[in-house]
């Protein structure tokens, strides 16, 4: 990816930075879909996951998961923003499960979604999973 590519803020730049070096651990010896995924923490760290895939297909992890979860148990709590990079024909958003979770976890945060190409857009968690279900409905 160009490094100069203008984003909205620096912010965004070094999330990107670090999905994408997420990205070159990509363990996807099956579909050949690479994916790097960062999430920054309200405390200002950033984590970094990639997709992990293994012979028991359905076991695989996405690059979104691995970010969060590598947050959470490190004691992160709260998150301002995540950033997905692939290199696809059209921007990857996550998937359906990963949405949950971003929602679960993050709540309404600003997800950027990049290519290698340089092509990046913005969307909301919220808008990528309209009427979620989540804990405030077991109460
Ligand atoms: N994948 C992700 O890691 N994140 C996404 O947002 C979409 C899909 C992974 C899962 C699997 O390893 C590969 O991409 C193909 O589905």
């Amino acid at each position: 990816m160009p490094t100069q590519v203008a984003l909205p803020d620096a912010g965004w730049r070094e999330l990107l930075d670090c999905a994408l070096g997420a990205r070159q651990r990509a363990r996807a010896p099956f579909s050949y879909f690479q994916v790097g995924a960062a999430v920054c923490a309200s405390d200002g760290r950033l984590f970094g996951g990639c997709n992990i895939e293994n012979a028991s297909y359905g076991l695989t992890v996405c690059a979104e998961r691995v970010a969060l979860w590598k947050a959470l148990s490190e004691g992160a709590a709260g998150f301002t923003r995540l950033a997905v990079v692939a290199d696809s024909p059209q921007l990857t958003p996550p998937c359906g499960a990963c949405r949950q979770l971003i929602w679960e976890f993050c709540g309404e945060i600003p997800l950027l979604l990049a290519d290698l190409q340089g092509r990046w857009e913005l969307a909301s968690s919220r808008e990528l999973l309209p009427r979620a279900f989540d804990a405030g409905f077991l109460t």
